[in-house]
């Protein structure tokens, strides 16, 4: 069974409300052909009602780029899944690279923003990635199966059909390195087989992985060559409509 695929743009902490919905805009006329495939749009959360309004109707995912547990209360500086809802936002990306590794997130923590997205009905994509150290020294397996367990502790099967897996290598994040199709198609196999093992054959099959770092369009078509590798996470790439373009235009 082939997954559908989904291309996703994270656009960090770019954008304000002008240049976000231009972009938006631009994203969902590129988009206008294309049934075959999915595409998310994750922008700061000042601008996802924005964004939400550019792309209504047109069949464009809008995401947050992180999600907190809780419905409201006192957590100063936090979204909760219910406010990302209420801006036209279907989806939280959680346990970015750079949250685990500039905000100091930990696997506990990206596991209680996790259960308590989804269970508020939004779709996680889980972020994981090893960084060149961890890569260099063989560790690259381990890391990364401590990521999905502990970042998946207590989510149930039946939860999994809203989970998607981000396989984003930290040495390969805004630094023009892309993993290679072998090395990217590698990690994909093991976390399915991992994802089996967690839950079932039929849920790891049905898992979308996503590959991010460095995505481009000179390199998007080898990428979804692979048999594991069922979309992208694209950065800065996400941030030039037409470039998106491409990438979402794969073959
Ligand atoms: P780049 O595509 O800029 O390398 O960023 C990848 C990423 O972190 C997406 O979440």
């Amino acid at each position: 069974m082939k997954r559908r695929s989904l291309i996703a743009g994270n656009w960090k902490m770019h954008t304000t409300a002008g240049d976000a919905r231009d972009l938006a805009l631009a994203v969902a006329t590129i988009c206008s052909d294309i049934k075959d495939r999915d595409v998310l749009l994750a922008p700061p959360f000042t601008v996802l009602a924005d964004v939400a309004d550019s792309v209504e109707n047109t069949g464009i995912l809008v995401a947050g780029q992180n999600v907190c547990w809780e419905e409201k209360g006192a957590f100063t500086g936090e979204i909760s899944p219910v406010m990302i809802k209420a801006a036209g936002g279907a989806a939280a990306i959680v346990g970015h690279s750079e949250r685990r590794q500039i905000f100091l997130e930990t696997d506990e923590l990206i596991n209680r923003r996790v259960s308590g997205g989804l269970s508020f009905g939004l779709t996680i994509i889980l972020c994981v990635g090893e960084t060149l150290e961890e890569r260099e020294d063989g560790e690259a397996f381990t890391v990364l199966e401590k990521q999905v367990r502990r970042g998946l502790a207590g989510v149930h099967a039946a939860d999994m059909a809203k989970v998607v897996i981000a396989y984003e290598p930290v040495w390969a994040i805004g630094t023009g390195r892309t993993a290679s199709k072998e090395q990217a198609q590698e990690i994909h196999a093991f976390l399915r087989r991992l994802i089996a093992e967690l839950y079932e054959k039929d849920i790891a099959a049905q898992t979308r992985i996503l590959y991010g770092g460095s995505v481009k369009p000179t390199n998007i078509d080898e990428l979804m060559a692979q048999p594991d590798i069922d979309g992208a996470l694209v950065g800065g790439a996400a941030l030039d409509a037409e470039i998106f373009g491409r990438i979402i235009a794969f073959k």
